[in-house]
């Protein structure tokens, strides 16, 4: 059977950043230890005022065409996943598709065009469609553009507000993909839940210890659904295992419940037994009531257990690298975190082609998705290729005053004046209603 997968990938981070060890942990009053330990990161991307999804979106896009060597032409479908959509009726795919014509020959009138919401799996959700549409013959030879984009904001003074971020993630999904074949099981964990909405409202209503919860609890039933069908996964069956992350905090604690519930190891358990004097309270591990400190116990055991330290540290760590720096981007958050995994390997020299990752993606409201992906010949060109490094060092630093200024205008408040904090010379900027996404 012939792969299908992701091809390649681009990143498009926010110009502006929000130190959280200095900036904001000075203006709260918070120790920066919160941050940098508790959540685990260092930073947030914030769009500047002339960014928005579209823009950032269009410009991860074009970024991948152009050294893709691609037109227009090339590609059969456009499929935007965001949680920041303005429109409630003309999927964003539309907007980025009109900014991109605006810079190559030909247009996407043949592409079919879509928009997916399920807040953050929707990224994950759009390459399941593209590759299903790709199976199933329908892409009459050509590929599909799936575009993560998300500006993650939170009312201030709300609790997510230190896990803000906002950038975009383009990935081409095609036959005999360089990066990932995508040929592999699939597991889901679903329901209904309200901890986290964004009915017609700009910032979301969050119930935050609630959907630390959920996360939990969704991502544990799609770990035994992926295993009902691909059997059961061993520790040592995947090189990395990239999480939806919302802040390396949360990955932590997934982490854990995951290496809990593959390990089904009794020896790690009279290990933390001992540790603790008791049996660890398995069974209720994301039950509401006993949650906190079910979680917290197991974490403090496995602080000391090695074969976790070990695992961990090669397969989830260098999954949260880029994570740190930019903060939560809903939709593009786990496909962050797999460059990021990938970026570490090249960094340190390593040939991981036709190795596994395990790959869990998550969206609020809610629903988890587990599936396995292969590494491919050729993805270190690919990620060779990418400048996430320079991108992330070259935003600029907001201070709190610039923060407020730059975060209510993107509350809506975009009548006001624009003032900008970077020089706007990516290829699309917003330049007012009626003329989004105009080229520069
Ligand atoms: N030094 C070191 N660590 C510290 C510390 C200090 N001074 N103070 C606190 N900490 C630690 C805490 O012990 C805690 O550690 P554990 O996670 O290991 O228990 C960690 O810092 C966080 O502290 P709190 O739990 O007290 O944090 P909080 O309540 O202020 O905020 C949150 C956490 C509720 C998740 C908040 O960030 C939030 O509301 N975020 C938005 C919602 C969210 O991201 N939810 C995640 C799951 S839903 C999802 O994934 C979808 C999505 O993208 C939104």
């Amino acid at each position: 059977m012939t792969a299908v997968g992701i091809d390649a990938v681009e990143v498009w981070t926010g110009n502006l950043k929000l130190d959280l060890a200095e900036t904001f942990a000075e203006e709260k009053g918070k120790d920066p230890a919160y941050f940098t330990k508790g959540l685990g990161l260092r930073a947030s991307s914030l769009p500047d005022s002339y960014e928005d999804i579209v823009t950032m979106g269009a410009n991860a896009a074009k970024k991948l065409m152009d050294r893709k060597g691609l037109e227009p032409d090339d590609i059969g479908r456009i499929d935007v996943g965001t949680e920041s959509s303005f429109d409630n009726s003309k999927p964003i795919s539309t907007y980025i598709a009109g900014c991109l014509e605006q810079v190559y020959d030909g247009d996407f009138h043949h592409a079919n065009k879509g928009e997916r919401k399920f807040a953050c799996i929707a990224g994950t959700q759009s390459i399941d469609d593209a590759y299903n549409w790709i199976r199933a013959g329908r892409n009459r030879g050509r590929a599909a553009l799936v575009v993560a984009t998300d500006t993650a904001l939170y009312a201030r003074d709300d609790s997510g507000e230190a896990t803000q971020g906002a950038g975009a993630v383009a990935m081409l999904i095609d036959e005999d993909p360089s990066l990932v074949d995508l040929s592999t099981d699939q597991g889901y964990g679903s329901a209904d839940e309200t901890d986290f909405l964004k009915p017609n409202q700009q910032f979301p209503s969050v119930d935050g210890k609630r959907s630390v919860q959920v996360y939990l609890a969704r991502m544990r039933e799609a770990l035994e659904d992926y295993e009902s069908v691909a059997g059961d996964v061993r520790l040592d069956d995947f090189i990395y295992a990239p999480f939806h992350t919302p802040y390396p905090g949360m990955v932590r604690k997934a982490a854990a419940l995951a290496y809990r519930h593959v390990t089904r190891d009794t020896a790690v358990e009279d290990e933390l037994a001992e540790s603790i004097g008791r049996q660890p309270r398995r069974e209720s591990f994301d039950d509401d009531g006993e949650y906190e400190e079910a979680v917290r116990e197991y974490m403090d055991a496995l602080k000391e257990t090695e074969q976790y330290q070990d695992w961990y540290a090669a397969t989830v760590d260098p999954t949260l690298t880029i994570s740190r720096d930019v903060g939560n981007w809903y939709t593009g958050s786990v496909h962050l975190a797999r460059v990021s995994a990938l970026k570490t390997a090249l960094e340190a020299g390593r040939d991981v082609a036709g190795e596994s990752m395990l790959v869990a993606s998550y969206g609020s409201g809610a629903q988890a998705e587990i599936h396995g992906e292969i590494i491919q010949d050729g993805w270190a060109d690919e990620i060779a290729a990418l400048n996430v490094d320079e991108q992330i060092a070259e935003r600029y630093d907001l201070s709190w005053s610039e923060y407020e200024l730059v975060h209510d205008r993107h509350n809506h408040e975009m009548d006001s004046e624009l003032e900008e904090f970077t020089t706007p010379d990516a290829e699309f900027v917003f330049d007012g209603w009626g003329r989004m996404g105009e080229r520069k």
